[in-house]
């Protein structure tokens, strides 16, 4: 199965099909007889799916045969996985000292609302996966936020529309940051705003 990317080269959430299960089989027949097995199964099925559906959590446990209380448990411990489908595009909040610092929190707030999600979630269309993050090297121009690769410096809650625009996704719904914000704006600038 491949993996579909989006126009900027994103990981595009994927629901597991059945067939799909046999992806997971590939991925446990690997690793079989390795010690950890567990861990690498569990990264690369999310990388093959965008995240780790109850289906796909039960049909690596049967593979590996261990409960599935205990692959459960390895995946809501490491942060890294997500039982969650993801958006095309990935919303980085800093919460390092020097973003916190200078609004952070605030920006993250209002993020929450924009997009109408909690940190770890993903909007209704998929469009927007939430996520925060500690320190992305450009302290000096707090606040920072990422949007994939791109990175947004001195960001203001005012402008999260407009930082948010250009990610509009093709199954944008009304209703969305980029139904409800047209106005022009550019990537990489510092008005909400990026390096
Ligand atoms: S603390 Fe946010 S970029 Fe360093």
């Amino acid at each position: 199965m491949e993996q579909t990317k989006d126009h900027a080269g994103v990981s595009e959430a994927r629901e597991p099909e059945s067939d799909d299960l046999l992806v997971v089989d590939r991925i446990v027949e690997r690793h079989r007889g390795e010690q950890g097995a567990l861990i690498p199964v569990l990264q690369k099925a999310q990388q093959a799916f965008g995240y780790l559906s109850t289906e796909v959590i039960e049909r690596i446990a049967a593979r590996l045969e261990m409960p599935v209380s205990q692959v459960t448990g390895v995946v809501t411990f490491y942060s890294y996985f997500t039982t969650t489908p993801r958006g095309e595009n990935t919303v980085r909040v800093c919460l390092g000292t020097a973003c916190y610092v200078r609004s952070g929190k605030q920006v993250l707030e209002d993020l929450e609302k924009t997009l109408g999600v909690s940190v770890g979630e993903t909007t209704a269309d998929r469009c927007f996966s939430l996520e925060i993050g500690r320190c992305f090297g450009a302290c000096g121009l707090a606040p920072v936020v990422m949007v994939n690769d791109d990175v947004h410096q001195r960001v203001k809650s005012t402008k999260l529309r407009e930082l948010l625009e250009p990610y509009g996704c093709s199954n944008d719904v009304d209703g969305g940051p980029a139904a409800q914000s047209r106005g022009s704006t550019e990537r990489n600038s510092t008005s909400g705003g990026s390096a």
